[in-house]
């Protein structure tokens, strides 16, 4: 009777890596270099994050909001830095999946590839939906409108006409497309049809190779970043002509509580370094190169978050970001320099349009290990003859992103993107305390061991001094409090048997963190959205049980 704790050895695995063997014949093409990962890394993580949500954090938090970039970025540090570890040791493609194959087993790594298709097929589903929004910006600038019942999700439209009927208002905006759309067979006929086609063309493009697919990955990235150093520029000035810096006072209006507000919007806006992990077969170098692209690319958006955050809040007030999905664009409107905003509605649609490419290539890269390893039918795993790339899978990708950005809204899907993505980083970190240890290697990256013994139960203690109050009256009406303190009450407990395995095993300080903070960030994502997650995750373990588990190669 096979295991659900099997697990793939790391010594196998890298054998297979080395001889080329594996039941894979053929090969993908090793173009990539550091320079190409940085970019490719900048080239996912920055779209419809900073040229969207930050509009709405900015509202909740004021200018503070760049304290959260830097909690969050730090957050991703220590992930970055696990999965630099584990890009290091397992130089083979798949991402958090394969990490978890080698340390927690193969149940776990199916669940972590499942969880991964929220955060690079869905995670596509809103920047498809983003991109759609700024293209038809552009469009409008050019004088042509499409119908707007092609312009939006079916789903998006009835939300807000539901939200008018329940309130006895008439519809307004989308609700209003839901009114008047042509109808068939009775139901309003409403699909977002640019989003659908971009998805088309970028999978087209996916499908053709990853070196056609990285050059225009490098082309839209560098553009984008002019784009973004244009608004820097431009915004200082702006702000050093019209004195405005009293915008940035009060600079933190509604305390950390607005700031944390955010969490899952600025996270959104991070993600994205983790998919250079996928890219391990195509690199030169996966072990020095892959580390260093993974860091650089963080360390970049970094940057460039927190100036173009403390830009637009000092150009205008905080207050005025409500509801504002292109607030970039919004800011130099206001000032009356429309030019820049169409120029920036472009960068938007450029920016989002490299991160599609990203997880157009991400996910089937994904898929192809899982079916090497018999997790899935074997064409998932079919390399193209041609193009050498992952061809069925990349065809179901676009699929699984095409046919939902028709209909679905994108709010659910953020937030489902989001705590897929901090699952997949939790187990990531938390794999790495499982690894065992290794002598340092000349040349490639190696994790630095701070000794956690003290540091996390100290840490730990602080934060539930912090929290002293909300523990107390979490504990105190625990029969009646919401589904939200339940699950600050898991984190607080989950903390503590963490600082006690701490203190006992004397773990490493950074994965720690790691999962800390990321499982930190989870808990603060509405509920309703973890209700779908566990749906998901159900539908993924019926699949496993009705097939991985049966077809496993270690079952050998
Ligand atoms: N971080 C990516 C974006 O902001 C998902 O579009």
């Amino acid at each position: 009777m096979p295991s659900l704790l099997r697990r793939k050895s790391l010594d196998k695995i890298i054998q297979e890596h080395q001889a080329g063997l594996g039941d894979h014949t053929e090969s993908l093409r090793r173009v990539l270099g550091v320079k190409d990962l940085t970019l490719l890394g900048v080239a996912a993580v920055i779209g419809a994050g900073i040229f969207s949500t930050i509009g709405k954090a900015a509202f909740d938090g004021g200018p503070g909001v760049i304290f959260l970039f830097i909690i969050t970025a730090v957050t991703c540090g220590f992930t970055a830095l696990c999965y630099a570890e584990f890009a290091s040791r397992v130089p083979v493609a798949g991402s958090a999946y394969t990490y978890s194959y080698v340390t927690f087993g193969e149940l776990v790594a199916w669940i972590i590839g499942w969880a991964l298709i929220l955060e690079y097929s869905i995670g596509n589903v809103v920047v498809a939906i983003s991109w759609s929004a700024y293209f038809n910006n552009i469009l409008h600038a050019f004088h042509i409108d499409l119908p707007d019942y092609l312009t939006i999700g079916y789903n998006t439209a009835k939300m807000s006409f539901d939200e008018a009927a329940k309130n006895h208002l008439a519809p307004t905006g989308a609700g209003l497309i839901y009114t008047h759309a042509p109808r068939i067979a009775g139901w309003p006929f409403i699909i977002n049809l640019p989003a659908f086609i971009v998805i088309c063309l970028i999978t087209a493009l996916a499908y053709i190779g990853i070196k056609e697919s990285k050059k225009s990955a490098n082309f839209m990235v560098t553009l984008k970043l002019v784009i973004l150093a244009v608004i820097a520029v431009v915004g200082v000035y702006v702000i050093f002509s019209n004195n405005s810096f009293s915008n940035w006072s009060p600079f933190l209006p509604n305390g950390m509580t607005g700031v944390l507000k955010g969490v899952s919007a600025v996270f959104y806006a991070y993600i994205g370094f983790d998919a250079i992990s996928t890219t391990a077969e195509e690199c030169g170098n996966p072990q020095r190169d892959l580390p260093r692209g993974m860091i650089y690319s963080l360390v970049i958006c970094t940057a460039i978050y927190i100036i173009i955050t403390l830009v637009i809040t000092g150009m205008v007030h905080y207050s005025e970001f409500q509801g504002k999905t292109d607030p970039l664009a919004f800011v130099f409107d206001k000032i009356n320099m429309h030019k820049l905003g169409f120029v920036i509605s472009i960068g938007a649609v450029i920016a989002a349009t490299s991160v599609l490419i990203v997880y157009q290539i991400g996910q089937p890269r994904i898929w192809m290990s899982m079916s090497r390893d018999g997790l899935l039918p074997k064409p998932f795993g079919r390399v193209h003859p041609r193009f050498q790339t992952p061809s069925f899978s990349t065809i179901i990708t676009g699929l699984l992103v095409a046919i939902p950005v028709l209909v679905v809204d994108d709010g659910l899907m953020t937030d489902l993107t989001s705590i897929g993505t901090l699952f997949a980083f939790v187990l990531v970190c938390g794999g790495v305390l499982a690894l065992p240890m290794v002598a340092k290697q000349p040349g490639r990256f190696s994790l630095p061991y701070i000794n956690g013994q003290w540091i996390i139960p100290v840490l730990f203690v602080l934060f539930a001094v912090l929290f002293r109050e909300r523990i107390t009256d979490d504990v105190t009406h625990l029969g009646t409090e919401g589904h939200e303190e339940i699950l600050f009450l898991v984190f607080i407990l989950i903390s503590a048997i963490i600082a006690v395995q701490s203190f006992v095993k004397r773990y490493s300080l950074i994965p720690v963190l790691g999962m800390l903070c990321c499982m930190y960030l989870m808990i603060e994502i509405p509920v309703k959205s973890w209700m779908v997650f566990f749906g998901w995750m159900a539908v993924g373990l019926v699949v496993y049980f009705l097939y991985g588990f049966r077809n496993s190669k270690l079952n050998l």
